[in-house]
This record gives structure tokens, C-alpha cells and sequence, in this order.
């Protein structure tokens, strides 16, 4: 997925390791679409509790081998579905080849996410600031691909209290934050009402991680 008309311009720096690659995943969008309707027939999307006892507004589900789960007890990667005890769907291929490729061009070589977290907002749903910290090696980066209605995503300090930067990220966009902006706060303003022509009445969010060690 190198060399081709992907222009320079379609990148746009959000920190010294951060950006946004505007579009990258469109040419993919059906596709991404189709897999992800096989991956929630088996792992519908649901809205998880936080460890504060807070129903998340919006309802995920993951693919891969780590799954990333919020309840009562905590934050945390599992291999399994904690509404089923079944493995979380296989990764697709094209996800991660979508995924590395992407890393590479942020700058983060040999990328090889082992889970998929994917978010879906409807109208007024939104991500609170937070830092995605519950993996193991934070030497990869973090790879986010958006698609459906535009979203306003917060990217903040390495402080909860740092300023905000604020981006809109529409459909097709990808954004990857590794290396010194690996642990920046980042967040969703609540998502406006709206019809994306593929996607509905929502926006999906794919955020790619290696969340375990790296296998050699
Ligand atoms: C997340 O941080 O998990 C989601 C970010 C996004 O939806 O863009
Ligand atoms: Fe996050």
C-alpha cells in the first residue's frame, strides 16, 4: 500500500510523533464495512461500565487477539468475549495491513496490532479524555481510523489538564500517535446529528494497538 498517489499534503502533524493521514482508509471503506459486519454478528457492539460504575455512551466491541473491556473490576485487555467466553474475532488482514501501513508512514515501522478496538457513537455520544495506557509495550503506536460522521477529536498534553488541540476527523481519515506523543490525552466531543451516505446515523472508530508483548 506504498508509493502511491497519496499526497504529502493529506498528512497533517498533530505533535513530533502524530498525525493525521486525511482519506488513507477510503479506498478501503467498503471493505472494512463488509468484515466488520461478519466480526458483530458474532461480537455485537455494547455499551461497557466503567470502573466508576458509568455506562460508556458509546458501545464497542473488539476483533483480534486482545480485546480491550471496561467493568467494575477495571480496564483491561482479554482474549475472550465477556459476554459469550468465545475468542474475539480473528483481525482481518486488510485491517492490519491498513494498520502497518498507516504506523509506517507516521514514522513506526514493522507495526503489528493484536487488537481492534471498535467504537460505534451514535448522535451525542462521546470519548472523555483519557490515555490508552493498558498495554503492555508502549513502543508502538496507536492507529485510529475513522469512518462515518465527522468527529471532533480532542488531542491533548501528556496531562489531563494540558490544552487541547481540536481536529475534525472525517470519514477515511487515519490517525497514529506513538513515541513521545504515545500517551497524550485524547478524546471525542459529542458526536452532531447527522446521515453519512455508507454508514448511517453514526461514526465508527478502529483503534488498531498492540496491546500484549511483541512476538518476535
Ligand atoms: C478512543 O480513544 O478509543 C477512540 C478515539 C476516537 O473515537 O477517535
Ligand atoms: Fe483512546
Amino acid at each position: 500500500m506504498q508509493a502511491d498517489l497519496f499526497a504529502d499534503d493529506h498528512r497533517i502533524a498533530l505533535g513530533p510523533h502524530a498525525c493525521v493521514l486525511r482519506g488513507l482508509a477510503l479506498p478501503w471503506a467498503e471493505a472494512i464495512l463488509q468484515a466488520l459486519a461478519d466480526i458483530e454478528a458474532g461480537a455485537p457492539p455494547r455499551q461497557m461500565i466503567t470502573p466508576g460504575g458509568f455506562t460508556m455512551s458509546a458501545a464497542i466491541t473488539n476483533c483480534g487477539a486482545l480485546g480491550w473491556t471496561t467493568d467494575r473490576q477495571g480496564y483491561r485487555y482479554r482474549p475472550d468475549d465477556p459476554q459469550n467466553g468465545q475468542a474475539w474475532p480473528p483481525l482481518p488482514a486488510l485491517f492490519s495491513r491498513l494498520a502497518a501501513d498507516a504506523a509506517a508512514r507516521a514514522g513506526f515501522d514493522g507495526f503489528r496490532p493484536d487488537a481492534c478496538l471498535i467504537n460505534h457513537y451514535a448522535p451525542g455520544a462521546r470519548m472523555s479524555l483519557h490515555q490508552d495506557s493498558n498495554e503492555q509495550d508502549f513502543t508502538a503506536p496507536i492507529v485510529s481510523v475513522s469512518l462515518g460522521l465527522p468527529a471532533v477529536f480532542l488531542f491533548g498534553g501528556l496531562r489531563r489538564d494540558d490544552r487541547t488541540a481540536r481536529v475534525l476527523l472525517q470519514h477515511g481519515d487515519i490517525a497514529v500517535w506513538g513515541g513521545a506523543d504515545r500517551l497524550r490525552f485524547h478524546g471525542v466531543l459529542p458526536l452532531a446529528d447527522g446521515r453519512h451516505p455508507l454508514v448511517g446515523r453514526q461514526r465508527i472508530n478502529l483503534t488498531l494497538r498492540q496491546a500484549g508483548h511483541q512476538v518476535k
